[in-house]
This record gives C-alpha cells, structure tokens and sequence, in this order.
C-alpha cells in the first residue's frame, strides 16, 4: 500500500487544517459513502428525470386499411384518428404533458407541389381536432415540413434538383396556420429552411393566432439515425439524394449556436437540438448559453438501436432507456421528445 493510501491521515505528515476540502482525499473523501443506499442516492441526485418531461410522438395513418406495422420500429404503429384519441387519452392518464403528431399519408395524395400538406381537412388536422375534441387539456405539437406529402420525400420544394428556400417558405406558413386552426397548440419547424421562423410567426399573428407557439428544430442535423422515422411516414424510399444542403454538418456546433440565437430572434418560443444521444454537447451548450426552454428529440434510430438490443437480450432495454432520458436531462433538456414516452412514463409510475 503506497502512502497515499494509507488509513491513519497523520500518517501523512499533514495537519488536520490541511485536510480540508480543497486538499483532502482518500481515506477521508470516500465518494462511495453517498451511495450505499437508495435513500441517500436519490437525496443527492442532481437530476430529475419525471414525466412532466416527456413528449411522445405518434405517427398517423389515413385508415383501418393502410399499414399499422413500422418493421424499423417494432413495439411503434401507425394510428387511425380514433386510435391516437384513445393514444392521447391515456397519455393524459399518464401525465404526459403533449403529443407529437406526424402523418403517414397515402401515395396518391403526394405530389411536388405537396398541395396536401396546406389541406384543412389532412389527416394531420383531421387527428389534431378530434385529440383536442376528447382530450383537450394535452398539448398537441404539429411538425411543419413537406416531406410527409412531398412525391420526392423532401423537406422543401425542389426544382431542378433544388430545394427551394423562399418559395418553401411560403408553404410552410400556410401548412403552420391550417394546422394551428385544428388546434395545434406549437407548431414545429423541422424542415430547416433559412427565415423559416420568422415567416411563420408573422403569418401566424396574422391569422389572429398569436397564442400559438412555436418549437424550432433549430440544430438539426443531416443524420443517419432518422432511417426508421423515414420509413414510418412513408418519406424515405423515394429521397432523392440527401438533405445535406439544409440540414446540419454533424461536424459543426458553434454553427447551432448561430441557428438558434437566428430562430430565437424571429420568435422561437422552444429550441430543439436533433438527434439527442450523439449531440448532448450541442445541448449543454445551447442551453447554457440561451438559457431557453431547450428540448432534445430521441430520434427513431436512436429508439430501434435501444430497442433492438434489449428484445435481442444484448442490454437490458428499459434500464438503457431509462437511463438516455435521464442523460438527456443531465446535459441540460427541458423536455425529451421519445418514442418510449409511455413505457418511461410507465416505469416512472410504478417508482
Ligand atoms: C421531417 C422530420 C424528420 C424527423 C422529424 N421531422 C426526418 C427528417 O428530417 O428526415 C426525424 C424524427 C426521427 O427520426 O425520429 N422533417
């Protein structure tokens, strides 16, 4: 045992003054003593993960006859309207405070004008009113993006192999504004589209709908990890090419800082950081330096890894998910977008 180690601290040759916080170490510091117990853990953790903090998004289909099963994502299924009522009721059970609501459109109502994607009556809308019809007190978040209704699985409008900023834009205003009319309660811009913000606050405030916030994906990243995402809303066969000219370099972080202060001086309400679990140093960095309400998203790649290990017996799934939300707490979110919503919430509950 080398001196440093040994038991009696006189041995060290040292004052009792000496031994102060600053200079003391083992044997007097033993970390481990604040972790013999649950009790004493849970009294000196910092974080807190609860379900206060989770927003769980569903995707949508049009009908009983279009496809319920997600292969990418097992244990996710595409809902009917009535299904994701029954969803949003029981997430108010579980005190999930809002829902994600992405559609799943047939491949007849895509087109390169995605005309769809400013129908009042779309299945986005048609889902969102009837939630807010039974459930009324969740929160309902709407994605504002075309790739959902585009023919080409792009964010944007492309023409000649181009996606198109401005004349984007103006789509998105129309698409944000049909569905705030449904009842959307924040609208989120994920498509990444310069001035996108901006636009859509000032023809939201328009259209008398200054109560209605708005969530910017602002730090979004041009990412593998969205293929099962891809696949759920029906986008990512047809992709032509890669979204690598509006969505982020994963090489780049002071480059987030630069969207985000952009998105918050256009009216940003919330920032998002996306992916999550790689990008945990975006986060802390943007939450310390705006001090905003920053959200994370745990995207669909990161779900079907977690969940793909744990039904294969490779990890224990509900403790790794239990602990990514936790982490995502740690490195500063004020809420977790998830797939696994429910079962955390769940677990949450039972303690
Ligand atoms: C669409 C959108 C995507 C996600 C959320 N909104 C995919 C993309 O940008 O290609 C990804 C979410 C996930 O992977 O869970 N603009």
């Amino acid at each position: 045992m080398s001196e440093r180690h040994t038991r009696d601290p006189a041995a060290h040759g040292q004052s009792g003054e000496k031994l102060g916080l600053s200079t003391g170490t083992y044997p007097l510091l033993r970390p481990r003593r604040n972790r013999t117990d649950s009790w004493v853990r849970s009294m000196v953790a910092e974080t807190r993960l609860s379900v206060a903090d989770l927003v769980w998004p569903i995707f949508l289909r049009e009908d009983e006859n279009s496809d319920r099963e997600i292969a990418s994502m097992s244990g996710v299924h595409r809902l009917t309207v009535s299904e994701a009522v029954e969803a949003a009721g029981y997430a108010q059970q579980l005190g999930i405070p809002a829902l994600a609501v992405f559609p799943c459109i047939d491949e007849d109502r895509k087109n390169p004008d995605c005309t769809e994607a400013v129908n009042p009556d779309n299945l986005v809308c048609r889902a969102v009113a009837a939630i807010k019809e039974v459930v009324p007190q969740i929160g309902i978040i709407c994605d504002v993006a075309l790739d959902p209704f585009n023919a080409n699985g792009h964010d944007g409008l492309v023409h000649n192999g181009r996606v198109l900023n401005d004349e984007t834009i103006a789509i998105l205003c129309q698409q944000a504004i049909v569905q705030a009319r449904a009842g959307c309660d924040i609208i989120a811009p994920s498509d990444m589209m310069d001035g996108r913000v901006g636009a859509i606050r000032c023809a939201m405030d328009q259209a008398d709908l200054q109560d209605v916030k708005i969530c910017s994906y602002a730090a979004k990243y041009s990412s593998a990890f969205y293929g099962p995402f891809r696949d759920a809303v029906g986008s990512g066969g047809k992709l032509v090419g890669d979204k690598q000219t509006y969505q982020m370099n994963p090489a780049n972080s002071d480059e987030a800082l630069r969207e985000v202060a952009m998105d918050l001086s256009e009216g940003a309400d919330m920032v998002m950081v996306k992916p999550g679990m790689p990008y945990l140093d975006v986060l802390q960095r943007v939450k310390e330096r705006f001090a905003v309400p920053t959200f994370a998203y745990q995207v669909s790649g990161e779900y079907a890894m977690i969940q793909a290990a744990g039904r294969n017996g490779w990890l224990d799934g509900d403790a790794a998910m239990m602990e990514s939300l936790m982490c995502f707490k740690r490195a500063g979110a004020d809420a977790i977008f998830t797939y696994f919503a429910p079962q955390a919430a769940e677990k949450l509950h039972a303690g």
